[in-house]
């Protein structure tokens, strides 16, 4: 099979050193990849490294190899094409179809789809005119990935930093992989809940469980993917930042609880990916509790948490708001499940059968999605991306 063709546009800013990382991510997963930097691009990294990474000539102008048409030929024959970094000043020329070198030519002639990765200082990010540049490009199908915010260039610091290149490469990924299905959560708020809340008894002991939080930020990184803003509550996760989304870190229920509700108020979707606990203890001990060499440990009082599923399911933030729970159980798997959706009150319940080595932490899961019209979707064996494509199929379905 022919491997994937990906266009890789890099234009002129410092993050350009990155896209090194993703081009070899991009080469090593079996991808070819042809890189098409701006003339600027080149002030940063050289052409030597971009054609010795990539395996292909590398050229900035519509002049050089004009036999062979480049500047028609690179974006016609592409299955993807990324800019990353994207500059502000690449986003304004992509989006007004101005076309006055070959990586600009290519963004024309590409009808495959299409990803931008900007970077930029925060007030350039935040200027209307590149917010609206911004969403002419998202209008028109393309995915523009929301910057990371951290240490920009120099000692400021703030939204702008183009995101890991491990998680653009994610986003690339997840794209190809939906061809040439246009994304269908652009405009699209979603809140995602991961993690699994600690309960504190006191400065060093906590009440947990073992949620990973992989399958919230594979629900993260999928609709990021299908042009969704993203919402990420994450509790107590130990993973990289998903591309372009939000991450709010949260504690304990009663701060999860917090993140979504503010969240949600402009939500078109919720879902409920977070493992909370039911019950935290009923006292916080300031000190460290000490133990007693001529007593027994003291009784651990609980309380119960607040059931944030069924309070955003039962006074919804917005009409027609989509809201997916998640089950574990490990027996009689369906039955309680369909008694949870209906406890609960969410459209969708995502059941897992969880057990010794199933889900919790892995890779893989298999789940059905119960509906609260009574749909059974069952989801194979598989990646937890699966799982999360499946839910966000089932979501822009009743968004409509
Ligand atoms: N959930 C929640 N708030 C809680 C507990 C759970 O929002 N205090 C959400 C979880 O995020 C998940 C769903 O509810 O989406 C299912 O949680 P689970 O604990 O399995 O449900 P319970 O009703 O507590 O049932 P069980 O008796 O099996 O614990």
């Amino acid at each position: 099979m022919d491997k994937p063709k990906v266009v890789l546009g890099v234009s002129g800013g410092i993050a350009a050193y990155k896209a090194c990382e993703l081009l070899r991510r991009l080469t090593e997963s079996g991808h070819d990849v042809r890189v098409v930097p701006t003339a600027s691009a080149l002030h940063f990294v050289g052409a030597a490294t971009w054609s010795a990474l990539s395996g292909h000539p590398v050229s900035t102008e519509v002049w050089d190899d004009v036999h062979e048409v480049p500047h028609v030929r690179i974006g016609q024959h592409a299955d993807l094409v990324v800019v990353a970094p994207a500059t502000a000043d690449m986003l304004a020329k992509a989006a007004h179809g101005l076309a006055d070198d070959l990586l600009t030519n290519t963004l024309l002639t590409a009808r495959c789809p299409v990803v931008f990765a900007p970077a930029m200082h925060t007030e350039m990010w935040e200027h209307p005119a590149t917010q609206d540049n911004v969403a002419a490009l998202r209008a028109r199908g393309a995915v523009v990935i929301e910057p990371a915010v951290g240490r920009l260039t120099g000692v400021d610091t703030g939204k702008g930093r183009l995101p890991d290149p491990g998680e653009i490469f994610e986003v690339c990924r997840r794209v190809l992989a939906r061809g040439a299905t246009a994304p269908d959560l652009v405009g699209r708020h979603v809140v995602v809940s991961a993690g699994g809340t600690r309960e504190p008894l006191d400065p060093v002991r906590f009440l947990g469980n073992r949620s990973s939080g992989k399958q919230g930020y594979a629900l993260a990184r999928t609709a990021a993917a299908r042009g969704a803003r993203v919402t990420l509550i994450a509790a107590n996760t130990a993973l990289p930042d998903p591309a372009g989304v939000d991450v709010v870190p949260v504690g304990t229920a009663v701060e999860l609880r917090e993140a979504v509700l503010t969240a949600a108020v402009d939500a078109d979707a919720v879902v409920m990916a977070a493992a909370v606990a039911d019950f935290r203890p009923a006292a916080y001990a300031t000190g460290k509790i000490k133990k007693k060499e001529d007593r027994e440990p003291e009784p651990i009082t609980l309380v119960r948490n607040p059931d944030i599923l069924a309070e955003i399911s039962g006074d919804r933030a917005r009409p027609g708001q989509v809201i997916v729970g998640f089950a574990a159980e490990t027996d009689d798997v369906l039955a309680n499940g369909r008694a949870k959706l209906k406890r609960k009150g969410c459209d969708l319940l995502v059941v897992n059968e969880v057990g010794e080595r199933k889900t919790f932490g892995a890779d893989e899961s298999e789940a059905v999605v119960l509906g609260a019209d009574g749909s059974e979707t069952p989801v194979p064996h598989g990646p937890k991306e699966t799982v999360a494509e499946t839910v966000w199929d089932l979501v822009a379905d009743r968004l409509g």
